[in-house]
């Protein structure tokens, strides 16, 4: 009986004092093991007269437990030592500088649609946002695409495998999708720019698969063709950072606008490696525009009868190759550290309208 006490207030000791979880382990075998203390007293169980084993049984049983929970708790406690230890070491300071060498900078697309949404919000648009992976039905059909027109040859599509229901999906061609996602759950006034992702099986210098756009849409009682002319140029001249841009709207086709135009830059280029905006002889595509079809309208829930819409869709990366002379669209994507660092901007250089919107 004295035995057992001393034991036990014996290996609590020992197991408290335990520094480390190897020695912690090392106790437990060296007591719960095979041939462990409590377990070869446990051993002399068999051996006791039913007398004695009615009175030392439930003693060692009471051993054994108090071992064992000793053992999980100086566990524990060790683990959370361990722990405060190693956060304590861990420990950043984020208040401290970054260290020079390791600073970063904003990619000229993320700049450039810093500088769109800043431009069109000042205008007074909303901005909407689209899934990657979109409908077949809003990336062709709601917007007067319908499955066998030739437009959806137009535009190399990747398809993509069943989503888990019954509709079938694409990786959106264009960002005119958001229109549809806008109008089926808006009624006008509506006034959205739509910038994000956009994919077709295409690649050359001027072309990647995966590249960028900007949607614009306006819906609304009595909207025209004068608004797109007026939006398009205001937002060239504040994008451009140029006062004397001159614009060309050629006529053009696309199932989703009627009429339709595309837009086109005054510029020069002759000499090489440089652009002027706003004089010489050459002409720079801006995109696609055009006024709402009424069937799209329709499709989307909106009378025609009572409101007409305007919309365009810029290519966001053409435009930055343009603003800031970048030759390939293909190195936007290949993470090229250098790259970056010679094409990026400041972090903490926010563009402003009012600061100047590229610096
Ligand atoms: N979605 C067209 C494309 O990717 C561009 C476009 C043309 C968008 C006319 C529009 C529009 O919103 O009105 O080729």
């Amino acid at each position: 009986m004295a035995d057992i006490a001393k034991l036990e207030s014996e290996l609590l000791a020992q197991i408290a004092a335990a520094p480390d979880e190897a020695a912690l382990e090392a106790l437990r075998v060296s007591a719960l093991g095979k041939k462990g203390s409590v377990s070869e007293l446990m051993k002399s169980l068999g051996t006791m007269s039913p007398e004695e084993r009615k009175t030392q049984g439930p003693l060692l049983n009471g051993l054994r437990d108090a071992v064992t929970g000793a053992i999980a708790a100086r566990k524990a406690a060790l683990g959370d030592i361990a722990l405060n230890a190693r956060l304590a070491s861990e420990a950043i300071d984020v208040s401290l500088p970054p260290r020079p060498e390791s600073q970063g900078s904003v990619h000229p697309i993320s700049q450039v649609l810093e500088e769109i949404t800043l431009i069109f919000a000042d205008m007074g648009f909303a901005v909407a946002e689209g899934p990657d992976i979109e409908y077949d039905d809003y990336n062709f059909t709601k917007l007067n695409i319908p499955p066998d027109h030739p437009a959806r040859q137009m535009q190399d599509t990747f398809y993509v495998a069943p989503q888990g229901d019954e509709s079938a999906h694409v990786l959106r061609t264009h960002t005119s999708p958001v229109q549809v996602r806008t109008m089926l759950n808006h009624q006008p006034p509506i006034r959205i720019i739509s910038p994000g992702r956009t994919y077709r099986v295409d690649s050359d210098a001027t072309h990647s698969p995966m590249f960028h756009q900007v949607e614009a849409l306006v819906v609304d009682r009595g909207i025209h063709l004068g608004h797109l002319k007026w939006t398009v140029e205001e937002f060239c001249k504040a994008f451009f950072e140029i006062d004397t841009i001159e614009l060309r709207a050629r006529p053009s086709f696309f199932p989703f606008t009627e009429p339709s135009l595309e837009w086109d830059m005054r510029c020069d280029r002759s000499v090489p490696g440089q652009i002027k905006f706003g004089t010489g002889k050459d002409w720079l595509e801006l995109g696609g525009s055009g006024m709402v079809h009424p069937r799209v309208l329709a499709n989307c829930g909106i009378d025609p009868a009572r409101y007409t819409g305007f919309a365009f869709g810029f290519g966001l990366d053409r435009m930055a190759m343009l603003k800031y002379g970048i030759p390939d669209i293909r190195s936007f994507f290949e993470s090229d550290l250098r790259w970056l660092r010679h094409y990026g901007f400041a972090a903490l250089d926010i563009p402003s309208l009012d600061g100047g919107l590229s610096r």
